[in-house]
């Protein structure tokens, strides 16, 4: 087989700016949010200019959460960008998920949340059928998955995971069945096949495995499952993080996921991926490019990481928020402590070169550089190390709580866990590696 070259390009969450993206309603959702949404069209425009002008790669590939919410006009917006894509010779693949389709989509016009046009499911296969399901070799009418030779014998399986016909974040038996069908074919046409789906198929970080819609469900069984029949890679997003992660079946097939970041917002990254040849990738992470809007003399990565260190904290805030004595007691903690005083609290010494930061800030600092990969907060540093002596004081709590979340006879090592999704210690780089996948 030759090198295949494609664009990555995942989470566009496209929102029409005519449906109202400004006023308190609109202020009030933004302030605890990640991602740009009256900024998104024009996000997604600038990123499909700097495509175009790539006159050597000739695929994009999109897996899903195309739209904010599911809007009507939002989607018109995006497959406009999407024609001008195929217009200058590109050709685009991509999934929907479950921000594409909603019953109940709106815009934000002043103090109101007001109703615009929704989607249906199943409206999507009609509206997305030029980007990927006409070429398709199969097709999976039920999910909306599909099967398409990306290149010469390159063929890839679009999981759709996330649609209204099964359940959120599957791969369930029926649609592993076809897969192995379809990748039994393949393999008969002497194809190589890697995969692309929504949700993660390994969680991105050790401490999403215990979020439930972080990953597909069963991840263990789906990578075991396309590892053991000759699908070792997987493209994802939904998690709007970097990274790469790799997982070994009990028969010892190993699988590598690389989930990308949202593009219209932190971490704004796209990626540049190789398929070099059977047993290798290369992985390249690209910034997303300067675009129109005023972002107060900000660079992009700027005003994306700037949003991230704001809207962390404002989403704890709002956890913490209530009358009780409690809630207002932490949020007046978490507001003004520093790590010096919080050490002080819990009898914990710091180091001092983070004593006088104060922890909300921090934990934007944190959000912002997790969701960018490669996590700085490795062994030795000082973060790492006040996270390490937290855990060991509080050891007999965490043991309760590890013993409450065993599943199917797994233990979690809640510290590893902590410590491992702070820092990256796999090895390798979230953002730019060449990864092999046998
Ligand atoms: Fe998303
Ligand atoms: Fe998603």
């Amino acid at each position: 087989m030759k090198p295949f070259k494609f664009y990555l390009v995942t989470d566009t969450h496209y929102f029409e700016p005519s449906l109202g993206c400004s006023g308190k309603a609109y202020d009030d959702y933004t302030k605890n949010e990640m991602y740009c949404l009256a900024e998104a069209s024009s996000i997604v425009k600038a990123t499909v200019d700097e495509i175009i002008r790539d006159t050597e790669i000739d695929t994009v590939i999109i897996p899903g959460d195309l739209s904010k919410n599911g809007e009507k006009q939002s989607h018109y917006g995006f497959i406009r960008e999407l024609n001008r894509l195929k217009d200058a010779g590109k050709k685009v693949y991509v999934i929907t998920a479950g921000h594409d389709f909603n019953d109940n989509p709106h815009g934000y016009v002043g103090e109101e949340h007001v109703p615009v046009e929704p989607t249906s499911f199943d409206e999507l296969f009609g509206l997305y059928y030029d980007f990927g399901l006409s070429d398709a070799l199969a097709i999976d009418k039920q999910t909306h998955s599909y099967v398409a030779e990306v290149a010469e014998g390159i063929r890839m399986i679009a999981f759709n995971c996330d649609s209204d016909r099964s359940n959120k974040g599957c791969i369930d038996e029926r649609l592993q069945a076809w897969a192995k069908e379809q990748i039994d074919k393949a393999k008969a046409d002497g194809c190589f096949i890697f995969c692309i789906n929504h949700y993660p198929i390994i969680p991105s970080v050790p401490l999403f495995d215990l979020i439930g819609d972080a990953h597909i469900k069963e991840w263990r069984q789906v990578a075991s499952f396309l590892a053991d029949n000759g699908v070792n890679l997987a493209l994802t997003g939904h998690m709007h993080i970097q990274s790469i992660n790799e997982f070994y079946s009990d028969a010892g097939n190993k699988f590598v996921d690389i989930c990308t970041s949202i593009l219209v917002g932190s971490p704004g990254k796209y990626r540049k991926i190789t398929i070099e040849d059977e047993n290798t990738v290369i992985a390249e992470s690209i910034n997303v490019p300067e675009f129109d809007w005023d972002k107060g003399g900000m660079t992009t990565e700027e005003y994306f990481d700037d949003r991230a260190v704001w809207a962390a904290p404002n989403r704890i805030r709002r956890a913490l928020s209530g009358d009780s004595f409690l809630k207002k007691k932490a949020t007046k903690i978490f507001n003004t402590n520093t790590f010096a005083q919080l050490g002080r609290k819990l009898c914990i010494g710091v180091p001092k070169e983070i004593r006088d930061k104060k922890f909300a800030e921090f934990t934007g600092e944190l959000a912002r550089d997790v969701f960018k990969g490669d996590q700085p907060y490795v062994k030795g540093t000082p973060i790492y190390t006040v996270f390490a002596k937290v855990f060991k004081r509080f050891r007999p709590i965490i043991k309760i709580v590890e013993k409450k979340l065993t599943k199917n006879g797994i233990r979690p090592d809640l510290t590893d866990m902590l410590l491992n999704t702070i820092g990256n210690n796999k090895g390798w780089s979230d953002n730019n590696a060449t990864i092999k996948l046998k």
